[in-house]
């Protein structure tokens, strides 16, 4: 397993930089997500702005629900996708000295380049120097950001000196409309081109330039302005060539002074509140921006800001790596993101893989959030309430009752699940039936109650989140259908998180049945919708089941499903799902021995005309991923509801025997697998943290986080450090906890938000843990260890015991 720490990944790790050293076209494309920049509206890749997209460069700007949708044909077929748009590129300005060509890392000498990202600060710093034709040297510093305290603003600066020669400098600032959508490899055969109507203009006197254009169908306009000005006399000239806004400005320099050129941008889309229309917005607001020094001010603040309400302390190596997430997740999904309608983007808004799409993977987001920014986890989960109408049709048009949440949702709510996928290793365009992996409704409605917990928000729950659990758990008892022979519930033809198998060996139908995760839940979830009706003031419970005609019949039948959906078992170990245990083995070692990496295995098996779907052999985590989702005790209660006993040797069977045959073809799953294990309390637990902290900084599914980060797997890794090691859960008003502490991240700090008190500390070490309540007019809160509770007040800090064997004087303070 690798060592997220390993110099080969990160060339300089300290408490808050991230730096790199020379120049690596070969690793451009990774370096550019991990130092993309962003504030939860828009984010833009790390990209150098002296370069054009090409094969090592590819400077993405995204914002926020951006989507537009373009037919392709694939094989003959057409086929409709719609992406997150890659917006015009405002990054753009490139320089030549005296009569030379425009400089570049690939076509120049570059005599010593560093890039740091100060994550402290949310800046990107890069100092480089350039030799041009002549053999005069240049040296070039840069700083941008985006900026997080006014969302529609960045800012470039750029500085200029001449190292023992004096003379001009062209500087050509731009803003480019004729990007497109060629960030993926394997999606370069699709259709591309989604801004339209690019049109550009600018004034000379004031150093301004504009560019407005929309997308092709949604019609989104899009209005960029950029304000480009310099410290010393310059000449310039405004100009414009196709799709792209220009100005030209010719620079003075002389040998070893420092000339500044500072580019303000302001960005907006139609899709904005309190703006008339996007290109005024964005003039205005360029035109009305500080200088460069200021908005790096208040940029910082808003960034020291986000920071206390979100540090986590860790102070083994894992620490950097961990900061490095947080501020990934928080430039994706920030504060701002409370004002948008807009879900969790699976790769961040750092790059185009899944097109931007949101999957189920706001599973491993939500729950870090709703204890630091709950607002955000309310905006994300309204994104999903706002498309619950277009999920009941989709059930309604398929045939089932209640709300079918697409597996990927984009703009409007309907399945955007591709229908073809390309398997790179054969060529092939394959039928994709990832798209039956309903349990996405069981992940949406999972995140409804654990939010409503955390943050108490019962108005929440009484309103959107009872609509959609009630929508959900309607689902999932229509599409159970009782079985007289097994006396059971069965849901038949569904996907499990284990994306290899989409069908049984041979058949021509996709679809498994009784998926135990997917029923699992699916009982978990029409617990919780009978728990919240029963929980609702009499008006509301009237109006609400009036509203969705919801008949006493139909609550009998969702008691009766919650207790009786199958639960498929084999050789002792609790099924995968039914008929598991009559697939082939593989030949694990011999996969591994001909193909070294096999975490794509489903490929691996379609180029030899096998498939997948024949062997023992998953993707990720499926059955585990309910140790993830559950307590100890909660997963025990809910099987002895299905009237099985989970005991402990049950599941470590089954969590050997999974763990055997997973290929760890996805991120989240050595996440899943860390946290299951840490709770198994095995020694293997850190070997797969360690694969999950070095995920993207190692780019370990071998060259996908440069199309993106990979989202739920980094804010995976936070709350393992807040609620998987420290057994953290906010159940019935209860701060629960059950630390399982592992050797190597066993010193811990962090602070959390929850029930109105902000800044709780919680801080791990040496086998206690000690937490401390701020000073407010709430009211106490109750923290359980091992099942006893003891009451916090606030101002006061309390240290408690951590260690099983020290159940004797486990919810004793042992100082106060
Ligand atoms: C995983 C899914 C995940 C998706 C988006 C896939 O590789 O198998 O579980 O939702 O990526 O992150």
């Amino acid at each position: 397993m690798p060592d997220p720490t390993d110099s080969a990944y990160v060339p300089s790790l300290s408490g808050w930089t991230w730096e790199y050293g020379a120049y690596d076209p070969a690793q451009e494309r990774l370096r550019e997500s991990l130092c993309t920049l962003g504030n939860g509206y828009f984010a833009t890749r790390g990209a150098a702005p002296e370069c054009a997209a090409d094969t090592v460069h590819y400077p993405g700007t995204y914002a926020a629900g951006c989507y537009n949708r373009l037919t392709s044909e694939v094989s003959g077929h057409a086929i409709e996708n719609e992406d997150v748009v890659n917006l015009p590129n405002w990054l753009p300005l490139r320089f030549r000295t005296g009569a030379g060509t425009w400089l570049s890392p690939d076509t120049h000498k570059v005599l010593d380049h560093h890039q740091s990202l100060d994550l402290r600060s949310g800046t990107l710093a890069r100092s480089l120097r350039y030799e041009d034709e002549d053999g005069r040297r240049l040296a070039v510093r840069q700083l941008r950001l985006v900026h997080m305290g006014d969302p529609h603003l960045a800012l470039l600066r750029t500085e200029f000196t001449a190292e023992g020669w004096s003379g001009h400098l062209d500087v050509e600032s731009a803003l480019d409309g004729t990007v497109t959508n060629t960030g993926v490899e394997r999606y370069r055969r699709l259709a591309s081109r989604h801004l339209t109507h690019a049109h550009t203009g600018g004034s000379a006197e004031s150093g301004t330039m504009w560019l407005r254009c929309r997308t092709t169908t949604s019609d989104i306009r899009v209005g960029l302005a950029a304000r480009t000005t310099a410290d010393t006399a310059v000449e310039t000239a405004p100009g414009r060539d196709d799709g792209r806004a220009l100005q030209r400005m010719r620079v003075a320099l002389t040998n070893g002074q420092v000339v500044t050129v500072d580019k303000v941008v302001a960005l907006h889309t139609s899709r904005d509140p309190a703006i008339s229309d996007p290109l005024h917005a964005a003039v205005d607001r360029v035109r009305r921006a500080p200088r460069a020094a200021v908005l790096l001010d208040s940029h910082r603040t808003a960034w020291r800001q986000l920071w206390r309400n979100a540090d986590l302390d860790v102070p083994t190596s894992a620490g950097p790596v961990l900061r490095l997430h947080l501020f990934h997740v928080l430039q994706t999904l920030s504060p701002h993101t409370a004002d948008l309608d807009v879900g969790v983007p699976a790769r961040g808004l750092h790059g185009e893989a899944y097109r931007g799409h949101v999957f189920w993977d706001e599973l491993f987001v939500l729950p870090y959030l709703n204890l630091h920014f709950p607002e955000v986890s309310r905006a994300l989960l309204t994104y999903r309430y706002r498309r619950l109408e277009p999920a009941c049709s989709a059930a309604r048009d398929a045939g089932h009752a209640g709300a079918m949440y697409p597996w990927q949702s984009g703009s409007d709510g309907r399945e955007e699940t591709q229908e073809l996928h390309l398997n790179p290793r054969s060529g092939h365009w394959l039928p994709d039936h990832s798209r039956l992996q309903h349990h996405v409704g069981s992940a949406v409605a999972y995140n409804v109650w654990r939010y409503c917990e955390a943050s108490g928000d019962t108005e929440f729950l009484h309103t959107k989140g009872a609509e959609m659990l009630v929508q959900i758990a309607r689902f999932w008892a229509g599409l159970a259908a009782y079985d007289e022979t097994l006396g059971r519930y069965r849901i038949r033809g569904v996907v499990g998180p284990d994306e290899y198998h989409e069908a049984y060996p041979g058949a021509s139908r996709a679809g498994l049945d009784d998926n135990t995760y997917t029923n699992v839940t699916a009982a978990w979830v029409l617990i919780r919708a009978l728990d919240v009706l029963r929980g609702l003031p009499d008006p509301r419970r009237r109006d609400l089941c009036e509203r969705l005609a919801l008949s006493p019949d139909e609550l009998v039948l969702w008691e009766d499903v919650s207790r009786k959906v199958h639960v498929p078992f084999h050789e002792k170990v609790i099924s995968q799902f039914a008929g598991y245990g009559e697939l082939a083995e593989l030949d694990w070692a011999a996969y591994r021995a001909r193909y070294g990496d096999i975490r794509r295995l489903d490929r691996i098996l379609e180029a030899e005309n096998d498939s997948v779907n024949n062997y023992k052999a998953s993707k990720q985590a499926d059955v585990l991923m309910l140790g993830y989702l559950f307590s100890p005790q909660e997963l025990r209660a809910l099987f002895r509801r299905l009237g099985h006993e989970l005991d402990d040797c049950l599941w470590q069977r089954t969590v050997d025997y999974y763990l055997a045959r997973t290929s760890h073809g996805s991120t989240l799953s050595s996440l899943v697998h860390g946290w299951v294990l840490a709770r198994a309390r095995r020694s293997e637990a850190w070997a797969y943290v360690q694969e999950a902290l070095a995920g993207d900084i190692a780019d370990l599914q071998g060259g996908t986080t440069g199309e993106g980060i990979h989202l739920g797997a980094m804010a995976g890794t936070l709350d393992l450090v807040q609620r998987g090691l420290t057994g953290l859960e906010t159940r019935d008003g209860v701060l629960r906890l059950d630390p399982v502490p592992l050797p190597e991240l066993s010193e811990y700090g962090f602070a959390v938000r929850y029930r109105g008190h902000w800044a709780i500390r919680l801080r791990l070490s040496a086998g206690k843990l000690r937490i401390t309540v701020p000073a407010s007019d709430h009211g106490p809160i109750d923290v359980a260890i091992f099942d006893r509770v003891v009451s916090v007040q606030p101002g006061e800090s309390r240290t408690l015991g951590v260690s099983h064997q020290e159940d004797a004087v486990w919810g004793q303070p042992l100082t106060e």
